[in-house]
Parts: C-alpha cells; sequence; structure tokens
C-alpha cells in the first residue's frame, strides 16, 4: 500500500519493546464516547465510521482504555474492526475507575487491575492485550502490587507489553526494576512541555513516549490557534503543524490525536507527510511562549 493510499504511513515506524511496529502517527479513542467521556457516542454510526477511517488511513496504533465511557470506547473498537487486521495494535488502559462524566479515581488494587483486563480482553475481542498501560499509579497501593500484576498478567500471555501513563522518570524507573517498561503516555505537546526529562529519558532508553493532548485538547487546533499565522505560511492547518513539531521532537514520540470527526482525523493523519526545516520547528516553539 503505498503512504498516498495510507498517508498515516510517511509518519515513520517505532518497534515497541523492540518487537511491535507501529506507524509513529496514532489515534486516541477518548472523543468517541458522550460528553466527559461518559456513555454513548452522540452518532455512534459515525463513531464506527471514524475508526474504520483511521485504520484506511493507515494508522495501527490505537490508544483506548475500560475506562473511556467506561465500556464504550472498546467495545465500538470491537465492533468497527473485529476482526482485526493483522497489524493493528491496540494499546488500553487499567486503573482508572468512574463514577460520572469527567469523574475519574486510580484504583490499582492487584484484583481491580486483573479484572479490568479481563473484562479490556472480553470487550476488545482479543485473547491478548498488545500493550497494556497502567492509567495511573495508584498512591494507595504498592508499586510492586499494580505493576507486580501486570507483569503476572504478561506471563500469562494476556497482555504483551507494559506501558504507564502520567508518571516521573523516578517512577518509570522504579517500575522499569520490578519488569521491562514499554512505553510511557504523559501529557505532552507544544504549549506544555512539562513531561520533557521524562520524553528524553524514554528516548534514551528505546521507550515508546506517547503524548496525550497532543493538541492540548483542540486548542492548539482551533481558528485563532498560536501556530494560525505559520500555518498559512506553510499551507497547513494548525493542528498538522502542531503534529509534525511532536514528529520532529523525537523519533520515540507516538502522537494519538483524538477526535470523532472524519474530517479532523483526515486533516490530522496528513501530519505525518509533513517534514519541517529546523528554522520551522523553532518557530513553532517560538509562536506558543
Ligand atoms: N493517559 C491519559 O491519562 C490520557 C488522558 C487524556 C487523553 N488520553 C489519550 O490521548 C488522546 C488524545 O487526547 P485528546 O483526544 O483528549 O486531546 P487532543 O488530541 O489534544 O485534542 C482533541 C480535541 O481536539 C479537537 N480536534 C482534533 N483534531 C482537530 C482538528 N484537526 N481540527 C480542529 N480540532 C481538532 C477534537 O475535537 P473534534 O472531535 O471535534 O475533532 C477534540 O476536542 C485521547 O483520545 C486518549 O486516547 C490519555
Amino acid at each position: 500500500m503505498t503512504t498516498q493510499a495510507q498517508p498515516a504511513k510517511a509518519s515513520g515506524e517505532f518497534s515497541i519493546g523492540g518487537k511491535l511496529p507501529v506507524t509513529r502517527l496514532g489515534y486516541g479513542t477518548m472523543q468517541l464516547p458522550g460528553p466527559g467521556v461518559w456513555g454513548e457516542p452522540k452518532d455512534p454510526d459515525e463513531a464506527v465510521r471514524v475508526l474504520r477511517r483511521v485504520v484506511d488511513l493507515g494508522v495501527n496504533l490505537l490508544d483506548t482504555a475500560d475506562a473511556y465511557g467506561p465500556a464504550v470506547a472498546e467495545p465500538l473498537i470491537k465492533k468497527a474492526l473485529h476482526p482485526y487486521p493483522a497489524d493493528l495494535v491496540i494499546a488500553t488502559k487499567v486503573g482508572h475507575t468512574r463514577q460520572g462524566p469527567g469523574q475519574w479515581a486510580p484504583v490499582g488494587r492487584p484484583e481491580y487491575l486483573r479484572q479490568q483486563t479481563e473484562l479490556s480482553l472480553r470487550f476488545l475481542g482479543l485473547e491478548q492485550i498488545p500493550l497494556m498501560q497502567l492509567h495511573r499509579i495508584d498512591p494507595t497501593v504498592p508499586l510492586e502490587d499494580q505493576v507486580g500484576e501486570l507483569a503476572r498478567l504478561r506471563e500469562e500471555g494476556k497482555i504483551r507489553f507494559i506501558g504507564l501513563s502520567e508518571v516521573t522518570v523516578a517512577q518509570l524507573r522504579a517500575a522499569a526494576e520490578i519488569t521491562p517498561i514499554a512505553t510511557v503516555q504523559n501529557l505532552y505537546n507544544l504549549a506544555n512541555r512539562s513531561a520533557e526529562e521524562l520524553l528524553d529519558y524514554s528516548a534514551a532508553n528505546g521507550i515508546g513516549f506517547i503524548p496525550w493532548f497532543p493538541l492540548a485538547t483542540g486548542q492548539l487546533a482551533k481558528p485563532g490557534s498560536p501556530l494560525a499565522a505559520l500555518a498559512a505560511q506553510r499551507g497547513a492547518s494548525p493542528s498538522q503543524l502542531a503534529l509534525a513539531w511532536l514528529l520532529h521532537r523525537s523519533p520515540v514520540m507516538l502522537p494519538i490525536p483524538g477526535t470523532a470527526s472524519i474530517a479532523h482525523l483526515e486533516d490530522n493523519v496528513a501530519a505525518a507527510g509533513i517534514a519541517l526545516s529546523e528554522r520551522e520547528y523553532a518557530a513553532l516553539e517560538d509562536a506558543v511562549r
């Protein structure tokens, strides 16, 4: 398949855990459930169409979580895409619970992580989850119990690779002493680079870095974006420049922009083909200072 037919491929490849290749530009499913990431999508048929278009465009890394809905995004993925293309990598998460729209609370007790993994396998129709991420470290449960349970699930073949989400370098190092960690997922975008140290550590250690809120929840993409003038000069959209900046920033960067709109999805995926010069890269940083 050419990059013209599957534009996401132009973002290049990263191998999760050195063994599981993904296109670097992925897709995040958190925008698919209802408002506050709660309940069914406004238009479930459109959500299915978006997911099918994701794969048509050559994206093969889907980020999701049992907590999206909860139990809405994962079943939607199954409905839209099962039986899955052989190269599709579904990255899901465990350890976050939901009490209502916009409400989130970590629960990292091993028996809960195990139950949630079993449910994700069922919701997704998989025998093994390619990448399971600990959604949050629960501060009330010892880290070795949380990461240790994921390691046991991997030994049992229920998950293939383990990732972490919203961690410090110290937490990543502590978890990596318990079991190999293949990816981390932290808030990171052109306008919020507080995870810079974690990104550099990940790059030095071959760990995939999945930036969440790559578009600053759409702030960098919308009309009036600080990137609007540069986007007009370049003949691109602000969203494309925000994503091209991330892809340029590091070879371990795996952005997962989220959208419930096919037009926005197509706009975002076209960012894979935008190569920035060092001058353009620096100008984008200046634009958000
Ligand atoms: N690990 C964690 O704790 C964590 C936390 C948050 C998110 N995540 C993951 O990260 C993914 C990305 O985060 P996100 O989806 O919240 O934020 P985002 O990708 O930074 O931005 C999504 C927002 O931007 C809008 N948008 C997307 N593309 C656009 C375009 N081309 N033009 C204009 N607007 C556009 C979307 O609205 P439309 O739907 O209208 O396009 C949506 O409001 C999530 O989907 C989820 O998988 C993980």
